[in-house]
């Protein structure tokens, strides 16, 4: 059996996050999408929320559940016996953290590997924090996160949907 994690901070979960999502689940037997609970970032979302929008999202993928984690992520890929971790790779900006990332986990643990997923074009330029930039100047988001985040992202800026219906 083969399990693979797919971690990140998905504050909040975009269509590209989605679009590995589907595309790792393929791949595997058994995708755990694992939200890093971490103190020093201030997050728009509590990790219970995230957990929350994911399960929301990923609810018609049979393979794919969602946890949360602490600490190190080949601590808690051992502790679920995954044997994969899943990264996606946008730009060659993204490449030179996750080259170091992936070497790290590899030193830290040997059994554990690193695949990435080349995000698709559609999704190249996209990141939570330009969707929580966009939205809090009121932009219309509903092309880069899941319709059931939508409103969750415009509800922390006390603001109502915004859709360009023209497009
Ligand atoms: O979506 P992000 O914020 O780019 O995800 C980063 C994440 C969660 C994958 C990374 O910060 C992480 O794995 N943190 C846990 C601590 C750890 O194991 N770091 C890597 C070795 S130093």
């Amino acid at each position: 059996m083969t399990r693979a994690i797919y971690p990140g901070s998905f504050d909040p979960v975009t269509l590209g996050h989605l679009d590995i999502i589907k595309r790792a689940s393929k791949i595997v037997d058994e995708l755990i999408v694992s939200v890093l609970r971490n103190n020093s970032k201030s997050p728009l979302f509590s990790v219970e929320k995230r957990v929350k929008m994911l399960e929301e999202v990923v609810k018609d993928i049979p393979n794919v559940k969602v946890m949360s984690f602490e600490g190190l992520l080949v601590d808690f890929a051992k502790s679920v016996d995954a044997q994969i971790i899943v990264r996606g790779l946008r730009a060659v900006t993204d490449f030179e953290y996750e080259l170091q990332m992936s070497q790290t986990n590899m030193v830290l643990d040997h059994d554990i590997d690193t695949i990435f997923f080349t995000t698709s074009l559609e999704y190249a330029y996209l990141s939570s924090s330009t969707v929580k930039e966009a939205a809090y100047y009121g932009a219309d988001i509903s092309r880069f996160v899941p319709e059931p985040v939508i409103k969750q992202v415009y509800n922390k800026f006390n603001l109502k949907e915004n859709r360009n219906e023209q497009d």
